[in-house]
């Protein structure tokens, strides 16, 4: 694990809801750049259990995804020998900070953030004040590791900005405790888009199950969905203005394959929709394929998801305790 040999590396963090379904959004806009980043930085990820709670869970629905999300991440390639991989619960400095965050984060902040403002019209029946203050928790996971760079997709910017204001704020009155974080977004996946309406990012809540791709769809599924994907009729597989879903395909397959969009339109020139359509769920299952069978042997071997999770705490904990007795001691708080 990363201490004292990598010390110099820079700081990365992030984590991702285990809210049932991991999306195609989700491996692209973040995942797949977790993978990549791990041999160049000091990572640290979690899967953010405890944000999932906002929206209300059934319990045994829950604990299961929270596990399945843990396996499917290392499925994915998350190493938690290499990265210190955690659930977000099971380290109790997050909880803590967040509530003092709080008290530094204004409400017209929190009044601002688009996912409050989505998410209480989704659910308006349960407009809590978890929902509201979500964001604190967010900053609380950030910047408990001092975190040099975060990755995320573009949905997550806001909240990455509330967090270096409310942490520049914080240094401000108290004196340096908090290392400032960036966003690390990458070049393709930033933004994957509904299939169905592609002005709309892919989003798991999306009630139109055609909407999203899940990295555990069956390769059929996962077919289906991008022939059923939502076009124009231009009729060209080229980027162009007013063609959403054309250019969220190809978005999707340079992200998927690593060639340009450029390539892609070259490839395809000549070509209709429906074999562009084909090409990339193709891709798609290609690059599934050998995480589902990662992830099917995984979930078996729960004694091994146990030890990593634990150790993964252990580890969190306590780097994450320096930053919190850190900041109690700036604010004033008495010494245990
Ligand atoms: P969550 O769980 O909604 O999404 C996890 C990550 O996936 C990215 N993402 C997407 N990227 C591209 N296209 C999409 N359609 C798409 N949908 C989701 C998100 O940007 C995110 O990076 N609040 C966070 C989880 C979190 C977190 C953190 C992230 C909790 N604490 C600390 C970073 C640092 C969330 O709900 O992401």
């Amino acid at each position: 694990m990363p201490e004292t040999a990598n010390e110099k590396k820079k700081v990365i963090f992030s984590a991702i809801q285990p809210s049932g379904t991991i999306t195609l959004g989700n491996y692209l806009g973040a995942l797949q750049n977790w993978v990549k980043l791990q041999d160049d930085y000091n990572c640290i990820y979690a899967v953010a259990d405890l944000h999932t709670i906002t929206v209300r869970q059934d319990p045994k629905a829950f604990r299961q995804n929270i596990l399945d999300a843990y396996a499917l991440f290392i499925a994915c390639g998350i190493d938690p020998e290499k990265s210190p991989f955690f659930i977000q619960s099971h380290v109790h400095t997050h909880a803590e900070l967040a509530w003092i965050l709080n008290c530094y984060t204004q409400f017209g902040e929190l009044s601002r953030m688009t996912q409050f403002k989505d998410k209480s019209q989704k659910h308006a029946d349960n407009i809590n004040a978890g929902l509201f203050t979500y964001p604190s928790l967010m900053a609380a996971d950030i910047l408990l590791y001092q975190t040099d760079l975060v990755p995320i997709g573009i949905d997550q910017k806001q909240h990455l900005e509330l967090t270096r204001n409310v942490a520049e704020r914080f240094n401000s009155i108290y004196g340096s405790t908090f290392k400032i974080p960036e966003a690390y977004i990458g070049q393709t996946g930033a933004k994957v888009m509904s299939l169905q309406d592609p002005t709309k990012k892919m989003s798991k809540s999306d009630e139109n199950v055609n909407a999203w791709v899940a990295i555990l769809d069956k390769p059929d599924v996962i077919m289906k969905k991008f022939k059923r994907a939502v076009t124009d009729s231009d009729a060209k597989v080229c980027v162009g203005e007013g063609k959403d879903g054309i250019n969220n395909l190809i978005g999707i397959m340079s992200a998927v394959t690593g060639k340009t969009a450029d390539e892609i339109t070259l490839e395809f020139e000549g070509r209709g929709y429906g074999d562009f359509k084909t090409a990339v769920g193709e891709a798609v299952i290609e690059k599934v394929r050998p995480i589902q069978e990662r992830f099917g042997q995984l979930i078996k071997n729960k004694d091994y998801l146990t030890e990593q999770y634990r150790k993964s705490a252990e580890f969190a904990l306590k780097i994450s305790q320096r930053t919190l007795d850190k900041v109690m001691k700036k604010i004033g708080y008495v010494a245990k």
